[in-house]
């Protein structure tokens, strides 16, 4: 074994060892193997075996103190009144139609309905808006122009101030209507998806705005 034949650890290189050698120093090693550990090895498994009997022996009288624990427990399922599923619908009606009010009308009718005096006319107490629902729904449907009443103030007095038509879907108008017509105190019955319908097939044909006047002769009986 010539020093130049050593490996960077300072051995020899295993080449120059002999089969007998070899094997020798394997048996040496697969005899050793364990040795050290062998007396601890078993108290982490009696640790594990008497923690795991604790939790186990835990969870028993866990379960039996809480009484009728369920992990997941039957759920309780409450029918409603038919007064109660017609008082949800209404609530939802109106709170749609408040939130189109806010989007499609408020603007110039302001969100307390009280308009601006001169300018837009109040909805709150207005006497076209507890009309005939066919009213406030033609006003949407096609505008409104020309002079007009509201609670004795004159409004629509020049072009600048008429009401354009509002280009929304016949649920929108029924909710918007509806919200309207039961908001800041006012107190008319709502206004169906289906009568708007009927109102916008009535008078499909018409082009320009409404004009007050058309307006309390078509629906006479209610002003
Ligand atoms: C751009 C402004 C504007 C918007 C937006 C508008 N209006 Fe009007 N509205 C007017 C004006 C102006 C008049 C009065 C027109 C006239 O006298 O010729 C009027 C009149 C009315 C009237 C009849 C008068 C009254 O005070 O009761 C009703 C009802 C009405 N609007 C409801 C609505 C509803 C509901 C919306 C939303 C879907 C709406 N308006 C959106 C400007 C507007």
């Amino acid at each position: 074994m010539s020093e130049d034949s050593k490996n960077m650890n300072g051995l020899p290189d295993s080449e120059h060892f002999s089969d007998e050698e070899i094997v020798k120093s394997h048996v040496e090693l697969s005899k050793n193997k364990h040795e050290p550990t062998k007396n601890f090895l078993i108290a982490p498994l009696v640790f594990v075996f008497v923690f795991g009997c604790l939790i186990f022996v835990c969870s028993i009288q866990l379960a039996h103190s809480t009484n009728s624990f369920q992990l997941h427990p039957p759920v309780e399922v409450v029918e409603l009144t038919p007064e109660e599923k017609e008082s949800q619908r209404l609530e939802r009606k109106f709170s749609s139609g408040e939130k189109i009010f806010a989007a499609r009308c408020a603007s110039c009718h302001q969100a307390n309905g009280l308009g601006i005096a001169g300018q837009f006319p109040p909805l709150a107490g207005s006497e076209w808006v507890s009309a005939d629902p066919g009213v406030i729904t033609n006003i949407i449907l096609k505008g409104l122009k020309g002079e007009i009443l509201v609670k004795g103030e004159k409004y629509g007095t020049s072009a600048a101030v008429n009401m354009a038509a509002v280009p929304i879907s016949d649920r929108e108008i029924a909710n918007v209507s509806t919200y309207v017509r039961q908001a800041w105190g006012n107190s008319s019955d709502e206004v169906s998806e289906d009568f708007v319908k009927q109102v916008r097939a009535d008078y499909s044909n018409k082009q320009d705005q409404w004009t007050g006047d058309e307006l309390k002769s078509l629906y006479s009986t209610s002003f």
